[in-house]
């Protein structure tokens, strides 16, 4: 291995072939501007066409590159090389707590299930008006971040408490639920408020910010889940005809 060359330690399993997974080293020469999903190619093309990992966009948009590199959950495509040179092996694999498909793909489908559970698509307000909707910047501001949300699993992937109950919404489905309770378009609160203050909803947060610390776009889903919590709340105080946007 030349001077200034990197190791790439991938953990490499193919649910039909292997009993467990294991770690296999290939070794890249880091160029400017070179990301993880670059050396990544440069091992697919050139070393092992056998590896296998998950991309779209290559900018940071689609969220299909999540994975855990070295020790932390980040998107491989915004992710450079040059921070781990000169620092010891650097640590692929794939985003815990979720069935592998094949090396550094998981199987999004319980993830997608979980978000399609929260009606994650705007229910307009009747009559419908003839062209858009307007929003005033103030009534646009609250969902100015969770709107940003790219769905790439980071956050659900790294909740504890997602591993410990399978049923658990998820920071990212409740995110989500929390972009549209808070639209002023929207036209159906009280049915998303049933929703996430059921028995796998907002209650079974322990704020732990572990969805916080990994979320590539700077989201805060533990924020957008206690303000659901006191919107859940109210609406037990004040019955519905409480419940304020
Ligand atoms: Fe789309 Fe990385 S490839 S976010």
């Amino acid at each position: 291995m030349a001077e200034g060359d990197l190791t790439l330690k991938v953990q490499r399993f193919d649910p039909t072939a292997d009993k467990l997974p294991y770690w296999q080293s290939f070794t890249v020469k880091p160029r400017p501007g070179m990301t993880v999903l670059d050396a990544l190619f440069e091992v697919l093309n050139h070393q092992d066409g056998t590896l296998s990992f998950r991309f779209c966009c290559r900018a940071g948009v689609c969220g299909s590159c999540a994975m855990v590199i070295g020790g932390k959950v980040r998107l491989a495509c915004e992710t450079q090389v040059a921070q781990f040179v000169g620092k010891g092996d650097l640590m692929l694999s794939p985003l815990p707590h979720q069935p592998v498909v094949k090396d550094l793909a998981v199987d999004y489908t319980h993830f997608f299930d979980r978000l399609k559970k929260v009606k994650p698509y705007l229910v307009g307000k009747e009559p419908y008006p003839e062209k858009e909707y307007i929003q005033s910047t103030k009534e646009r501001q609250p969902i100015n971040d969770p709107i940003d949300c790219i769905l790439c699993g980071s956050c659900t992937s790294s909740c504890t408490m997602a591993w410990t109950n399978s049923d658990y919404l998820g920071p990212a489905a409740l995110l989500k639920s929390y972009r549209f309770l808070a639209d002023t378009r929207d036209s159906v609160p009280d049915e998303r408020l049933d929703i996430i203050e059921g028995e796998s909803g907002v209650w079974r947060c322990h704020t732990q910010f572990n969805c916080v610390e990994v979320c590539p776009k700077k989201l805060n889903p533990t924020e957008a889940i206690q303000k659901m919590k006191i919107k859940a709340f109210k609406r037990k105080l004040f019955g519905r005809r409480g419940t304020k946007k």
